[in-house]
């Protein structure tokens, strides 16, 4: 009989994305061994912290005005352009795409911006160790659509993920999601705020002051998608 857990003691939880693509070149795989530990964020795995220790971000990030926290951040762009843009805050970011976190460390080479930290994983794991309201912004952007209806209880925004985001987020922390489809529009909608957050009136078609763009919207746009952007704050 199977476990809810794993032998680390983790519990199962269902990643139905991709976590490999392209065999990735020997300079990748060579970036990914020496810049992925010094990009910790501290004990996420279940492995190393079996009792869920929370992370010291003080100790981490001294000096950080905030940290903010960026879910699914692909090839990383937004998440090192915010970095770069916001030099006295700290971003954390999860992504289990190994090519897509290789993209981001070679742009982090190029930009040489080191206010931030990467878990190469589920971002549930991050959320168990990051203390309880210890962000002050997150950023969902083009998450993972799920179009057929049978898989949108895989969606990020649903009670379980809500919840787990909802404790780590400050009183007041901002919540951006991003995205193309109409429907992912209308379950965020209404299942953000049935988590504990309220809606920031602002049009739908306006993107954020500081938005960078990433490379989903970027092809939303060639096939005719229209970006919508929505935030909210955590109650
Ligand atoms: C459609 S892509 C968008 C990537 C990027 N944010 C962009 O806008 O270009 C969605 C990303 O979310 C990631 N993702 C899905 N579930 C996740 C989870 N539980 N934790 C962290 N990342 C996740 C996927 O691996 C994928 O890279």
């Amino acid at each position: 009989m199977r476990s809810d857990r794993h032998k680390s003691g983790a519990p199962w939880r269902n990643f139905h994305g991709r976590v490999h693509g392209k065999t990735l070149r020997p300079r990748q795989r060579e970036m990914l061994d020496e810049d992925l530990a010094p990009l910790s964020p501290g004990p996420v795995g279940w492995e190393e912290n079996p009792d869920r220790r929370p992370l010291d971000l003080a100790a981490r990030f001294p000096g950080a005005r905030e940290i903010w926290v960026e879910i699914g951040f692909g090839g990383g762009e937004h998440l090192v352009a915010m970095a770069a843009r916001h030099p006295q805050v700290a971003i954390l970011g999860a992504e289990p795409f190994v090519n897509g976190v290789a993209m981001l460390l070679r742009q982090i080479r190029e930009a040489g911006v080191q206010n931030l930290a990467i878990h190469p994983g589920d971002v549930r794991d991050l959320f168990d160790v990051l203390p309880e309201g210890s962000a002050a912004k997150a950023f969902l952007n083009y998450p993972d659509p799920w179009p057929k209806q049978r898989h949108h209880k895989r969606r990020f925004v649903t009670p379980g993920y809500l919840s787990a985001l909802h404790r780590v987020l400050a009183p007041g922390a901002e919540f951006r999601v991003a995205t193309d489809i109409p429907d992912y529009v209308r379950q965020t909608l209404k299942e953000v705020p049935a988590a504990g957050f309220v809606r920031e009136d602002h049009p739908t078609d306006r993107a954020w002051n500081d938005w960078p763009s990433t490379r989903y919207e970027q092809k939303a746009l060639r096939e005719g998608r229209a970006p919508h952007y929505l935030t909210f704050r955590r109650v």
